[in-house]
């Protein structure tokens, strides 16, 4: 397959030898009409010369030949015309009144019998003051372009016709510097413009390769922090660059979220295995059977919490993946949220935190109620959860002209400013060591699932918190249509 650069330079040479070939043809084409007109005129003139010369020396002299008319209808051609009408370097016939030819010039003399017969009929037959008429002689390059002129005494009397010939061969053949423009100055322009956008193209084709080059380097999630070079980019390219450079980007930080994500991932799994197996190992060397059985608890506790876990990162990989596992049903959300809210009680009881549900009229959204339990019991838990004993907590169901809201309101801890916008990021946590040792300790997953849920579902997540002062978070959910 052709390179661009050859495909280009073929196209650009072509596209200037079509347009000065068009150029070159009119040229051509104007001049030759234009110069057969000046021809024409020529002739005409020639012919009335002529004419005239004819008719000035019709009287006196010595007649030289003598047509068979009488004296008073004769054509007289003296030594004195013609010797004038041999000036002439066209060919001139002069014809008497019958048509026979009484003087030829001595071009006509020269030509070959052939052409003069030719010449004679052509003669025979032209209209007088007619349009010129053309003759093709037998050499290929000789063509005549013919005028005749009526001869007449001043009495109004005709007495013959004089023809005049003159050759064409100038309108036909290219003069010698056209044809060396034409033919030699032409092609080498075309050839020189070739080689330059040869040249030019090879430039750009550079561009392309050290592009490509660059690109080629980064290769690998090792190289992701590497940029393509603006150096030498060219206009356009500049901003293949800068888009190809943003594309790097957001694959580095996609994969750097990746590899944090595995590597928490990882982390996470680590310590509950790590305890199980240190029960796992308590129980099989203690030998009080109430001590075997609380080390036994304990490891069915942390297999649950990885068993959670594991739960948590598959549907995340699911949402990451697109394979959302949503089916949209109608769903009536006061009994949903009602049944949140008793569940809410058990656990705010534990805590010592209270927990209420003012009485709401009913909603239907399309949603998967599922996956929405989900996330309000997320919300409610982490409400109950970072609210110390003694605080309380409000849930809200809102029904809007175009949305409902669930919303969540407790007096804990709260979030501190800086770290609200990390709050839905995976495995994100206030305090993570202590988080996970205390008995809050959650993975951190909660919200991003939540977050997800809600986006699933056309809708959105949001936060607002104040450090010690409490937190609210908002879910809004389309209306079923
Ligand atoms: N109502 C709240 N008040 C104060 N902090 C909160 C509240 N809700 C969430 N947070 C903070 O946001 C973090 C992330 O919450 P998220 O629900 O994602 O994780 P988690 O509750 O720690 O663990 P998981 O839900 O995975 O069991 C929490 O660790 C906590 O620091
Ligand atoms: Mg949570």
């Amino acid at each position: 397959m052709a390179s661009t650069r050859t495909n280009l330079t073929a196209a650009f040479v072509m596209g200037l030898a079509v347009v000065t070939a068009a150029v070159e043809l009119t040229v051509w084409t104007v001049r030759s009409s234009s110069v057969y007109s000046d021809i024409a005129r020529y002739a005409t003139s020639q012919a009335d010369l002529a004419a005239s010369l004819i008719a000035e020396s019709a009287e006196g002299a010595q007649p030289v030949v003598i047509g068979p008319d009488t004296a008073a209808q004769a054509l007289v051609i003296t030594t004195r015309l013609g010797a004038m009408l041999s000036a002439f370097p066209d060919y001139v016939t002069v014809l008497d009144r019958g048509g026979t030819p009484i003087y030829r010039s001595p071009a006509s003399l020269r030509l070959s019998s052939d052409d003069a017969t030719l010449l004679d009929e052509q003669i025979a037959n032209l209209p007088t003051g007619g349009p010129p008429g053309l003759l093709s002689l037998g050499r290929l390059d000789e063509r005549l372009l013919l005028i005749a002129r009526t001869l007449s005494r001043p009495g109004g009397m005709t007495v013959g016709r004089v023809v005049v010939g003159v050759p064409t061969v100038a309108a036909t053949r290219l003069p010698r510097q056209v044809s060396i423009v034409f033919f030699i100055v032409v092609p080498v322009m075309i050839l020189v413009a070739g080689w330059i956008a040869w040249m030019a193209f090879g430039q750009t084709a550079q561009r392309l390769a050290r592009i490509s080059h660059d690109v080629a380097a980064v290769s690998d999630g090792r190289s992701l922090h590497r940029r393509l070079s603006m150096d030498h980019a060219g206009k356009e390219f500049e901003s293949l660059v800068s888009t190809l450079n943003e594309m790097i980007e957001r694959l580095e930080t996609s994969f750097m979220g990746l590899r944090r994500f595995t590597a928490d991932a990882s982390h996470e799994l680590k310590t509950p295995l790590a305890v199980l197996r240190a029960d796992v190992e308590r129980a099989m060397t203690e030998t009080s059977h109430n001590e075997r059985l609380v080390a036994l608890e304990e490891a069915l506790h942390e297999t649950t919490r990885m068993a959670d876990l594991v739960e948590s990162l598959l549907t995340l990989a699911r949402a990451d993946e697109g394979r959302f596992d949503i089916h949209r049903e109608p769903v009536e959300l006061r009994p949903l949220v009602q049944d949140v809210y008793e569940t809410a009680l058990i656990l705010g009881e534990g805590a010592g935190v209270a927990v209420n549900f003012p009485f709401t009229a009913d909603v239907t959204v399309m949603g998967d109620p599922t996956r929405l339990r989900q996330l309000f019991l997320n919300l409610v838990t982490n409400a109950i959860k970072y609210t110390p004993a003694g605080g309380k907590v409000d849930i809200g169901l809102g029904l809007h002209p175009d949305n409902v809201t669930f919303a969540v309101r407790d007096t804990g801890i709260g979030i501190a400013a800086a770290d609200v916008p990390h709050i839905f990021e995976r495995f994100w946590r206030a305090d993570r060591v202590r988080s996970r040792m205390s008995e809050r300790g959650g993975f951190g997953l909660g919200l991003a699932i939540g977050q997800w849920i809600a986006q699933a579902h056309g809708g959105t997540l949001t936060a607002s918190s104040r450090l010690g002062r409490g937190s609210l978070f908002t879910v809004t959910l389309p209306l079923a249509r």
